[in-house]
């Protein structure tokens, strides 16, 4: 795949991301996860914008068909995220940023095979970004399994009274 049309994938899956995390941090009841959340969605509408500037740089424009297909994906996402529940929604963020960064490790490599040298530390830097993000959503998904067996340890029942289930929970 050239790495023109990368560029345009790219850009439509940071319009996904952007809708998605809208639902994901609005159904969030959490302050210090929304916060996070939304954080995560700005990272991801600042990709955006700079895949879309590498695009013009090469004379290039995003695929508007990709970019509606993408902006319904991410919508429908974000309107599900009311109702699948908080460890669904960090589950499905963590599958959606393995993808980003695969996306941004694959335009490295193509960066460099295309003779576009100057892009790849930008794609690096835009893929670690993404891998933080799984990160964050991997251990908002993983503790709750986690706390399950240290609630069961303990012999307490309520998952909320548990404060090192909140604390890491939070972090
Ligand atoms: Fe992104
Ligand atoms: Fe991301």
């Amino acid at each position: 795949m050239s790495l023109i049309w990368q560029l345009k994938k790219a850009h439509a899956i940071e319009i996904g991301a952007y809708q998605a995390y809208k639902g994901h941090a609005d159904s969030t009841k959490d302050d210090l996860i929304k916060r996070k959340i939304k954080a995560i969605q700005h990272d991801e509408f600042v990709h955006r914008m700079e895949v879309g500037a590498m695009l013009h740089d090469l004379g290039e424009k995003s695929n508007v068909f990709l970019d509606i297909i993408l902006w319904c994906i991410g919508s429908s996402i974000s309107a599900a995220c009311h109702v699948m529940g908080a460890r669904a929604a960090a589950w499905g963020a963590k599958i959606m940023e393995i993808m980003g960064s695969s996306v941004y490790w694959k335009l490295a490599r193509t960066a460099t095979d295309s003779g576009h040298q100057e892009l790849h530390a930008k794609f690096c830097e835009m893929a670690r970004t993404e891998e933080e993000h799984e990160k964050y959503f991997a251990k908002l998904f993983a503790p709750q399994c986690t706390c399950r067996y240290l609630i069961y340890l303990n012999g307490n029942k309520s998952r909320e009274a548990n404060p090192f289930c909140r604390a890491e929970h939070r972090d």
